[in-house]
């Protein structure tokens, strides 16, 4: 996927007429920065129904816990829904679902405030009140977003896990998060067949230790479950029977929203904390400015899951506080036919796409006559998140969707700042295949050498947020300590992001992939760590080391490399059974694609594991340096078990 240094500048203006009609111009940038704090709280009273108004912007007197807007008072929920439907704006769609199996539900806003009063009554009958936790483990089906939106409404943080993770991930979550009550549902389609999710529910609670009182379960397959009398209720007996309003309550601006399981560098998942106030402000500030949205006339699509960040600010949270139409689908771009994406951009006149660009990818592999049997026209403006997206695939994203008519916003941000940081603005800048170009406005971002004094030379560094912004976590659930010691002391008083970053001689952003041991496969984030301990606690094996080759279609691929235990077979069953392992231990985003069994694995003198090299491996390159290793003869031998030579 090399690039010639002239097609790498090519950009791409913005249309006239889009540029014409953008939300936000040119002179924005230098309005922010000029008084940054002053730009945020004007963006937040302008975009936020404050229920009472804030009297501090910031205060970063003890840093690096931020408190935003304080003093405000505001209820989520409220913003999403009851405002739209108090100015006259009930009868708009606000969710256009789309089954897998071909069935659809809409909702307006009236209907969906009514469906989350109901959910969010159920929630007081079992219990729930205002500080609780609560865990969502269900499939892209309306009632995840209705049961984000009625824990919000009562002030109860709630805690997505996603379908896909096990049962033993489930646990460990539940637990840390001390949720009394799991929503859920029976199962989901995925490949037009019927998967399950009741039953990693029953196994989670099995293993003990966790305070669940109550499991709420959605009807969706209609197979057959497992039963806890007194603990399981079907979402329709309770939700489906309890009265249709309820009067919200109004939190404190720094009120805990929810607490999102991300990957780390050790193998224990970190909590996300997201707050209110700020949360809420700039995930509407980015529908704004990125997206442009004009909610009276769009029909926004992210296609993530809400078991990811993307899906809480881009499917619950952005497009319903702006009050826009947004279309939900249940299941994957190839089911029943690889057109399936587009028959539904077609089918509900989609004019915003936001998709990652491992499934860019996979499109452009099935061929550009797929979507060409589509009718597109309704698209005006494209996104891309999750990882880089390389330039091939965003020139093919642009010409084949977006007939070279709808901009490209690159977004880059992650689990922890909540929303967009890094992305064009569509109506203002000139956009570049491959680059996220300039932090939002507001935002100040820096790309620093190894000491964090100098920037970074032109081919690259560190990337760096300088001063707080309002949607950053607030922390680490339950761990200060790590909060401060994972992003806060590699450099004093400023955020390191993880990731590696260049600047172009525009001073564009472009990045380069992460510079710890976290991976990105299909821009889900895994840790390496993780793998390993998931790897070793297996009987079979001695010793794990794992890595992220690079990947055409995902991006990164999980490569593990194992020391298997005295007299089990190197055999690719072995193999096999823990590639199936992990998957069932983690869950299949989590499985090995590759497992290479070997007899010892590339280690420094003071015995650290040089992943480094064995990258080197896994991607059919010439070994590096291996000076500083113990044995230097290892890699011959572990090139030898690879290629069977
Ligand atoms: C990567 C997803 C390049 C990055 C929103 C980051 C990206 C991690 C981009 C966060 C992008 C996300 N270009 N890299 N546009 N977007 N990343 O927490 O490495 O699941 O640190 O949040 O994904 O992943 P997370």
């Amino acid at each position: 996927m090399t690039e010639t240094a002239a097609e790498q500048t090519e950009t791409f203006a913005p249309p006239e007429q889009f540029a014409a009609a953008a939300n936000v111009k040119a002179d924005e940038y230098e309005r922010a920065e000029a008084d940054y704090l002053g730009f945020w709280a004007e963006q937040s009273r302008e975009l936020v129904d404050w229920h009472e108004d804030f009297d501090e912007i910031l205060d970063w007197t003890n840093p690096p816990f931020a408190k935003w807007f304080v003093g405000g008072k505001l209820n989520v929920a409220y913003n999403c829904l009851d405002r739209h439907v108090l100015a006259g704006n009930g009868d708009r769609v606000a969710i256009n679902f789309e089954g897998e199996p071909g069935d659809s539900r809409t909702f307006t806003y009236a209907e969906l405030l009514a469906e989350v009063s109901k959910a969010a009554n159920t929630l007081i009958d079992l219990g729930v009140k205002t500080g609780d936790r609560v865990a969502i483990y269900l499939p892209m089906i309306p009632e995840a977003v209705i049961s984000m939106l009625a824990c919000a409404r009562l002030g109860a943080a709630h805690s997505v896990v996603f379908g896909g993770f096990s049962a033993d991930a489930l646990h460990s979550r539940i637990i840390d998060a001390e949720a009394r009550v799991v929503i859920t549902a029976d199962g989901s389609y995925r490949r037009t067949k019927p998967t399950s999710l009741k039953p990693a529910v029953d196994e989670a609670i099995a293993q003990g230790d966790t305070p669940v009182e109550h499991v709420l379960v959605v009807k969706r397959t209609g197979q057959d479950v497992d039963w806890v009398e007194g603990r399981d209720q079907w979402w329709e007996d309770s939700v489906g029977q309890a009265g249709d309003t309820h009067e919200c309550e109004f939190f404190d601006s720094e009120h805990p929203l929810f607490i999102l399981y991300t990957s780390g560098t050790t193998g224990k998942p970190k909590g996300i904390l997201h707050t209110t106030g700020g949360y809420l402000t700039q995930v509407l500030y980015s529908m704004k400015a990125v997206f442009d949205i004009k909610p009276e006339s769009d029909v926004f699509w992210c296609t993530a899951d809400v078991g990811w960040i993307t899906g809480h600010s881009y499917v619950t949270y952005g497009p319903l506080a702006a009050g826009t139409t947004q279309i939900i689908y249940e299941g994957t771009p190839d089911t029943p036919h690889q057109g399936r994406w587009w028959e539904i951009i077609e089918k509900y006149r989609a004019t915003i796409l936001y998709a990652a660009p491992t499934a860019i990818r996979t499109c452009m592999k099935w061929g550009e006559e797929i979507p060409a049997k589509y009718d597109l026209s309704s698209l005006r403006l494209l996104g891309s998140v999750g990882e880089p997206i390389n330039p091939e695939a965003w020139r093919w994203y642009h010409r084949v969707i977006g007939s070279e008519r709808c901009p490209i916003v690159d977004t880059w941000w992650q689990t922890e700042t909540g929303a967009h940081m890094i992305a064009p603005l569509p109506g203002v800048l000139s956009t570049k295949p491959g680059s996220s170009q300039r932090p939002i406005p507001g935002i100040s971002v820096d790309v620093v050498d190894d000491s964090g004094e100098n920037p970074a030379g032109p081919e690259g560094g560190l990337l760096v947020i300088r001063r707080p912004w309002p949607s950053m976590l607030r922390g680490i659930w339950k761990d200060p300590e790590r909060f401060k010691e994972t992003y806060w002391s590699r450099f004093e008083d400023t955020y390191f992001a993880g990731d590696g970053a260049r600047r172009d001689e525009d001073g564009d952003i472009w990045f380069l992939g992460r510079v710890d041991d976290v991976m990105n496969v299909s821009g889900h984030r895994l840790s390496t760590a993780e793998i390993e301990s998931s790897l070793v606690a297996h009987p079979k094996v001695a010793e794990a080391a794992v890595v992220g080759a690079a990947d055409d279609t995902s991006g990164q691929a999980v490569v593990a490399f194992v020391i298997v235990s005295n007299g089990v077979e190197d055999s690719p069953e072995t193999s096999e059974e823990l590639r199936q392992h992990v998957g069932k231990d983690i869950g299949p985003i989590a499985k090995p694609k590759k497992v290479h069994i070997v007899t010892d694995l590339p280690k420094t003198r003071s015995g650290k594991i040089m992943r480094r090299l064995l990258k080197d491996v896994a991607e059919n390159r010439e070994v590096g340096n291996t000076s500083t290793l113990a044995d230097a003869s290892v890699m011959d031998q572990i090139e030898k078990s690879v290629t069977g030579a």
